[in-house]
């Protein structure tokens, strides 16, 4: 077999979201998102999920009350919006092809109904893509990381009101309009966790839902971003004919935990659930099984006149996916569970976990971009892989995180094993390639980074960047392609 190993132009790089990394979460006429009343709750274990993503009314009317950002870590991020010169530096020196960086939408619109963007929130993304071309790293740009305005959430309960559609396509236009030089554009982070996570990813606070209608009203919310993510897919086309875009789906693969049938059927399950959403933004329909599936539990859709052919019409161009660990299922309810990327699952004995209970798992990436590749046969992107860990800042300035260098490279030997077998995979961006704070936990003690940030789960530190020995390493894996691991 031939080897050729990466292609030679390869998009190297990492990924981060502006409401994990930017802070400024008052600054430059930018309106409160979804994330800045996600709290830190140094209360909750951390492997439990479910209470960690959970939302109320009465606790964002607190945090909408609050004008400190004392209890909210996300309102300072890594204060990535005053220091992007020196971090695009940072990836720069790294030799970084590629960033992916979201648009935080209520920057541009602040309640999301402007009818023009705010002129500030244009600027400062307008001069960091400039500052990454100075730098040579391509940008890759998600439309939407969990940071709905908070005002749409307030007003419509998030998504599930179709308005909403036409707020992201108007904030969608403008980035197009503003932005052209981005080649790579994603339209949902994640866009299957909605049923997950509701307010982070659609900004629905489901005590506000109709009483038994949480799911149903969820698959509504659900169902009016594959529309939206469909029309702005056209309007890219029509737009910007040279630039691309994507789907993002969180790939969590699962693998029967025995050999029982039954065990091999609720996996199957699981894994065509997992692909549900990839599929409607690949295939154009939704699938039958899930649609039977859906009508079984008394799920009954609303599509408007239209919304089948605009799903059908309008399918994206590459797939991307996030991957950090695998899960098993099992029809044994005594079986041993285990947390993951806001999922619980059945353990798999012959599988390692990080401190927060996902299991490392690098032969289920290769797994994962077969089956991708196989389905869909569109060049794919990892955009977010990596390991949460605590690292320790030592007192000359160096970190020594070789847990991180392992995990990469045991990653990075299954893609190059995937590519040899035929996989189109044309980028890899690692998750929070700066420290930035997580997503579920609102920990800055998470930490992904090759670039360590110098600031606690309360925001004290000087907020300094350090280069870990993980930085030393990935540059030379970028210099030699991926020859030296
Ligand atoms: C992904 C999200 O699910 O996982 C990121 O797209 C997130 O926003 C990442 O940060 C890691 O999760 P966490 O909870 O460790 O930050």
């Amino acid at each position: 077999m031939s080897q050729a190993g990466f292609p030679k132009d390869f998009l190297w790089g990492g990924a981060i979201a502006a409401n994990q990394i930017e802070g400024a979460w008052n600054e430059g006429g930018k309106g409160l998102s979804v994330a800045d009343v996600a709290m830190y709750r140094p209360d909750l274990d951390v492997k439990d999920y479910q209470e960690q993503v959970k939302m109320t009314m009465a606790r964002i009317e607190a945090a909408m009350a609050d004008p400190t950002d004392t209890y909210y870590p996300k309102r300072r991020g890594s204060d990535f919006y005053h220091r992007y010169k020196e971090d695009i530096a940072l990836l720069k020196e790294m030799g970084f092809k590629a960033l992916r960086l979201s648009i935080a939408w209520s920057r541009l619109y602040p309640t999301g109904e402007e009818l023009t963007p705010n002129e500030a929130g244009v600027t400062f993304y307008q001069e960091v893509f400039d500052e990454l071309k100075k730098a040579g790293i391509e940008s890759i740009v998600t439309l939407s990381h969990y940071e709905m305005p908070l005002a749409l959430s307030v007003k419509y309960n998030g998504w599930v009101e179709r308005k909403v559609i036409d707020c992201f396509q108007r904030f969608c236009r403008s980035c197009f309009e503003a932005f052209p030089d981005v080649k790579y554009w994603l339209t949902f982070n994640e866009v299957d966790s909605i049923i997950r996570h509701p307010f982070t990813t659609a900004g629905i606070v489901v005590e506000r839902c109709t009483p038994g209608k949480e799911k149903e009203e969820i698959y509504q919310a659900l169902h009016h971003q594959l529309v939206a993510s469909s029309l702005v897919t056209r309007d890219l086309h029509e737009m910007l004919p040279k630039a691309k875009i994507g789907c993002m789906l969180t790939k969590l693969m699962t693998y029967p935990r025995t050999c029982a049938p039954i065990d091999v059927e609720l996996t199957l399950k699981k894994n065509l659930d997992n692909y549900f959403y990839a599929d409607v933004q690949v295939f154009g329909k939704y699938p039958p099984l899930i649609l039977k599936r859906m009508e079984n539990e008394g799920i009954r859709l609303n599509f408007a006149l239209g919304d089948l052919e605009i799903l059908k019409n309008y399918t994206v161009d590459f797939v991307t996916f996030s991957y950090y660990m695998s899960m098993t299922e099992s029809g044994d309810p005594t079986a041993e569970r285990t947390p993951g990327n806001t999922i619980a699952g059945v353990k798999n004995p012959y599988l390692p976990a990080t401190d927060w209970g996902w299991q490392i798992d690098p032969k289920g990436l290769k797994i994962s971009l077969l089956e991708l590749y196989d389905r869909y046969q569109l060049p794919l992107m990892v955009v977010e892989n990596g390991m949460g860990a605590k690292d320790v800042l030592e007192e000359d300035g160096t970190i020594h995180d070789s847990y991180r260098i392992d995990y990469f490279k045991a990653h990075f030997e299954q893609m190059k094993e995937a590519i040899d077998e035929g996989v189109d995979l044309i980028g890899y961006t690692s998750w929070g390639c700066i420290d930035l704070v997580s997503a579920s936990t609102s920990q800055m003690s998470k930490r992904y980074g090759f670039i360590y940030v110098d600031a606690d789960d309360e925001g004290h530190g000087t907020y300094d960047r350090y280069r870990k020995d993980s930085f030393y390493w990935y540059k030379k894996v970028i210099a030699t392609n991926g020859e030296q691991l």
